[in-house]
């Protein structure tokens, strides 16, 4: 089960709907490689991929919400901060042999980005186009 992008994920951002895509493709690329068993070279290469394109997205999130002057930045940061964390140690208990766990780990990738972006990025979206209809 790849996730595809679809309109109700739009933000109406457009620097961040392009990141969100981008992070999309890149965990299903992680996704479709665990799923036909690539080496664990080739899986720790794009877990790193998508790590890096997560930290990447969050801060420049983290500063268009700061620019805007989005009064919940604290808690979307923690947000994203613990869900950091979270898919760091399913990929330690990956890596320490728990075969169940990038399986896990996909899923929960994928369900957190969607509710995420649908619940959680669309709320500074909507602060952000109402501060912009009033100017
Ligand atoms: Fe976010």
């Amino acid at each position: 089960m790849k996730i595809e992008w679809t309109d109700d994920l739009i933000t109406g951002v457009p620097e961040m709907d392009e990141q969100h895509k981008q992070l999309i493709a890149l965990l299903n690329e992680f996704y479709e490689a665990v799923e036909r068993g690539e080496r664990e070279e080739g899986i720790r290469r794009l877990f790193d991929g998508v790590d890096r394109y997560t930290v990447f997205h969050f801060s420049a999130e983290e500063a268009f919400m700061e620019q805007i002057g989005y009064p919940e930045l604290a808690s979307h940061r923690e947000t994203h901060a613990i869900f950091r964390r979270e898919y760091l140690a399913a990929m330690e208990r990956h890596e320490a042999g728990d075969r169940k766990a990038a399986r896990d780990l996909i899923a929960f990738l994928f369900s957190w980005l969607y509710t995420h972006i649908q619940k959680t990025d669309k709320r500074y979206a909507a602060f952000y186009h109402r501060g912009a209809a009033q100017n």
